[in-house]
């Protein structure tokens, strides 16, 4: 149970009796100001549907040069990525922008969405990877993809198969925003009716969008700037107009496309949806974008990590792998020691062996020495009592004298 304690101001208003933790959001705040944002912004789309020129508009800066295209289309999907770092009353947005050059421009474009698919789960799989170390860095370089506006081209009809394969394959790896590219080459009819198709076309096949969460949101000092994010929400899918060319406009430097017979306002909310989708995305739900990513996404990966068992390299957690990779030493040293005792016992075994044979020539040399001794000492014995006889006989005594001829 909760007990909810409301601290009056009067009651705080000693210093001894102010606990502080109504400072929380300044400590917040100053943590944010101290590390800066890291987000990671995906462009996919056909080649010409003004990407290029949509991302610099977004973000008011040149990020990527928009030349006539010279060079070939690539025939695969290629991944250029850009980091930029902005800064807004000293609030710093370390920006990534991951373009997919030769997207669904190949005659056969079936499964072109892999290499897209594989860098996303790259980005994962490298932040898991940190997130697992042992001895891990205090702040985890955050390079997942957190968004991808996803291009549509503006036939008027309805989402292409190429579309619909696109979104279904990103759908649970990423926050998708569909965006109608060119929405000034439609009519309001033709524009409203195009949305409507492309809505029940997502409803149809099922597809799950990035859902922007309710809340209040009003853009700033804007001429028909709407109210609340809930009018924000009503325009998706967005569409919007790019432009490299900026005018001013009275006192306001505007980017504009310039037509013989008018002028289209990016910053215009009459002309397109291009402030509605900056102000839903950049302004009210950044951070919003970032936490789906670490807690959906993010979590969907390392789960199915975590499930591919043996035929992962993350299927253990750190510390089953510690304590498995302790047992493992030990048991070889084990088998190392058993190894060493076994070599030693048969050495000293093979030793005693030795001796004992040695032992056993040495009893027999010496039994036969005494046997030779013995014999010598019998023959010695037989070569005296000879000698005594023939003394006697030669009437010799024991001093060497004759007897009886002296
Ligand atoms: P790739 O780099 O090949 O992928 O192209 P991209 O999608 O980045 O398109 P890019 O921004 O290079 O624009 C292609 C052409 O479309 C350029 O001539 C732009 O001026 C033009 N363009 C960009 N945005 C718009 C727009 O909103 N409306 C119209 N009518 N043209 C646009």
């Amino acid at each position: 149970m909760v007990v909810d304690i409301q601290r009056e101001p009067s009651q705080a208003s000693t210093k001894s009796e102010f606990m502080g933790f109504a400072n929380f959001p300044n400590q917040v705040f100053r943590r944010c100001i101290k590390n800066g944002f890291h987000f990671t912004i995906m462009v996919v789309g056909q080649s010409g549907l003004g990407k290029s020129t949509f991302t610099n508009s977004l973000f008011l800066s040149e990020v990527y040069d928009v030349k006539p295209h010279q060079m070939p289309i690539p025939s695969t999907v290629k991944i250029d990525s850009k980091t930029v770092c902005l800064v807004e009353n000293d609030v710093k947005l370390y920006m990534t922008f991951v373009d997919t050059p030769g997207f669904g421009d190949a005659v056969d474009n079936s499964n072109c969405w892999d290499p897209i698919i594989n860098f996303v789960d790259q980005r994962f799989a490298d932040y898991l990877a940190e997130e697992t170390k042992i001895e891990r860095p205090e702040n985890i370089a955050d390079n997942r993809v957190h968004l991808c506006f996803y291009f549509i081209a503006p036939t008027g009809h309805g989402l292409k198969e190429l579309d619909i394969e696109f979104m279904k394959a990103l759908q649970d790896r990423v926050n998708i925003v569909p965006i109608i590219a060119k929405a000034d080459t439609l009519t309001h009819q033709e524009m409203l009716t195009f949305k409507q198709n492309i809505l029940k076309d997502l409803d149809t096949h099922e597809i799950r969008i990035y859902k922007f969460p309710d809340q209040e949101g009003t853009i700033v000092g804007i001429k028909n700037a709407p109210t609340k994010c809930e009018d924000n929400r009503k325009r998706i899918p967005f569409a919007v107009v790019g432009s490299n060319k900026v005018i001013d406009i009275g006192s306001k430097r505007t980017r504009v496309r310039e037509y013989p017979w008018g002028t289209v306002e990016v910053e215009n909310l009459a002309h397109n949806d291009f402030l509605a989708l900056r102000d839903i995305v950049i302004r009210s739900n950044l951070v919003d974008l970032i936490n789906v990513t670490r807690d959906i996404h993010y979590e969907n990966f390392r789960y199915k990590q975590m499930c591919k068992g043996a035929k992962g390299n993350l299927e253990r957690d750190p510390f089953t792998q510690l304590e498995e990779e302790r047992r493992t030493v030990e048991k070889e040293a084990a088998e190392v020691r058993r190894t060493k005792e076994k070599i030693f016992a048969e050495k000293v075994a093979d030793r005693e062996h030795k001796l004992a044979d040695r032992g056993k020539a040495l009893d027999e040399q010496e039994k036969e020495n005494r046997r030779i001794l013995h014999e010598k000492h019998g023959m010695l014995q037989k070569s005296l009592e000879e000698l005594s006889e023939f003394r006697r006989a030669a009437g010799i005594n024991d001093s060497g004298s004759s007897i009886g001829h002296i």
